[in-house]
């Protein structure tokens, strides 16, 4: 089918045009004949108007222009400067797990000014298991300290700013003892490690604290030193700052003999899953790419405004983008991008998208769509896209992984979350794709 046959179909799913405010957040949609018309900028056509035909034209042209646009328009650039921080490892414990079946390892990554003005101290934490060759592995941040994945007196407790929480895991935004392993659920260590690959994490409040501080913290208050100025529209906001962590951890793993660093894919979920396409995105080193539940600014098509919305997104969370980003608040249609093409920047590495049915908020149908027409690419490229002769525009229904192929997706039954069953999934893309 081509594209703008493809197109045509979500035109009719879309009839009602929905107005607001300039200023004001628009109630989220939850109707599918509530959503606005829109027309997706076609991932295969240049600026300039032309053709993308071949997969050429895609790696010299078309990808690099779209790369630019998402980071001058969404998530920001990494400033110039950050090529100056020095990042230096060290191993700061290891022991052995799992009835010695694995190894954990951690690890510090200390950023530092060239002129010795601040430092950052970035805490990784690997789960490996024992192989005569090296494995590959996942590697993914989470939300309040590596304490909390695994219930294990080993791990350090993170002594940063963390979110607050009443149920004791928290105090005073530091993290507590109570707090660890009540991450496990999401992190099924064991499972990972069972199948043969390792597991990488560090709290993204390491890599920048998450709240709207004017960048005085975390890597971007490092980069900018003691300057006055603010930054600029185009430069980096806190999930570009995430996603520049995920690749230095990337860095350390190229150094680690019992790592693959050539099989090494990068997961998140929610927040920190739109964080994983960006980091997938902007650094082909990630050889693949995990979504987990990632909706507005990830995986879910932004110009649908079903669930969360741009407006919305950009008034509870000033930080995550760039300040460019604010140009699109109810106004999705100005954009010259959409999430399909931050999937379709992927391309051909293997990307997998989860949505769970309960978390209406992301808009799973709009993060299938965005598989859907990143397809195109995937298949110029050589690919199977979504599986299948053609790519199916309806979306699988709960717990029925079938539409798999060098892109995967599921639909979870259940909450905003991220499972073993999600995990399962995950895991059963990279064996197919490393051919285990
Ligand atoms: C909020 C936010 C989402 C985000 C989620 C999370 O719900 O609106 O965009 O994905 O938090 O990261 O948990």
């Amino acid at each position: 089918m081509s594209v703008s046959c493809r197109l045509l179909i979500v035109l009719l799913f879309a009839r009602v045009v929905v107005a607001a405010e300039p200023n004001e957040v628009p109630p989220p949609i939850y109707d599918e004949d509530a959503i606005p018309h829109f027309v997706l900028p076609e991932v295969l056509v240049c600026d300039d108007g032309s053709k993308v035909k071949t997969a050429d034209d895609w790696t010299s042209k078309r990808r690099p222009e779209l790369l630019q646009l998402f980071a001058d328009e969404m998530f920001g650039n990494v400033p110039r400067a950050a090529q100056n921080l020095v990042v230096t490892s060290k191993v700061v414990e290891e022991g052995e797990v799992m009835a010695g079946k694995a190894v954990r390892r951690q690890v510090e990554l200390l950023v530092s000014r060239k002129d010795g003005k601040g430092q950052l101290v970035l805490g990784l934490l690997m789960y490996i298991p024992k192989s005569d060759k090296p494995v590959p592995a996942f590697i993914g941040l989470n939300f309040k300290g590596n304490q909390t994945i695994a219930n294990d007196a080993k791990i350090h407790l993170n002594p940063g700013w963390v979110r607050p929480s009443n149920d004791g895991t928290v105090v005073d935004n530091k993290a507590t003892e109570a707090s660890r392993g009540t991450a496990s659920s999401r992190w099924p260590v064991e499972l990972i490690v069972s199948r043969g690959y390792a597991v990488g994490t560090m709290y993204y409040g390491d890599i920048d604290p998450d709240f709207d501080d004017g960048f005085e913290n975390g890597i971007q208050g490092l980069v900018k030193g003691d300057s006055e100025r603010k930054l600029t529209g185009n430069e980096w906001g806190s999930i570009a700052g995430w996603a520049w962590g995920l690749s230095r951890i990337l860095d350390y793993l190229e150094t680690d003999e019992q790592i693959d660093a050539k099989h090494v894919g990068v997961v998140g979920h929610s927040r920190l899953g739109k964080t994983s396409l960006w980091a997938g995105a902007s650094d082909e080193r990630f050889a693949f790419v995990v979504s987990n539940d990632s909706g507005c600014g990830g995986a879910a098509l932004s110009r649908r405004r079903y669930g969360e919305s741009v407006h919305r997104i950009n008034t509870a969370f000033p930080h995550w983008f760039c300040d460019n980003y604010v140009k699109y608040n109810s106004n999705e249609g100005a954009m010259a991008f959409d999430q399909h093409e931050l999937i379709a920047l992927i391309a051909p590495r293997p990307v997998y998208v989860a949505s769970a049915t309960d978390d209406q908020w992301a808009d799973p149908h709009g993060e299938y769509l965005s598989c859907y027409f990143a397809d195109p690419v995937y298949r110029l490229l050589g690919t199977n896209g979504l599986g299948g002769e053609a790519p199916i525009l309806a979306p699988p229904g709960p717990d029925d992984p079938r539409a798999i192929g060098q892109i995967g997706y599921h639909l979870r039954t259940g909450k905003h979350d991220i499972t073993e069953y999600d995990w399962t999934q995950y895991l059963n893309f990279a064996d197919r794709h490393f051919a285990k």
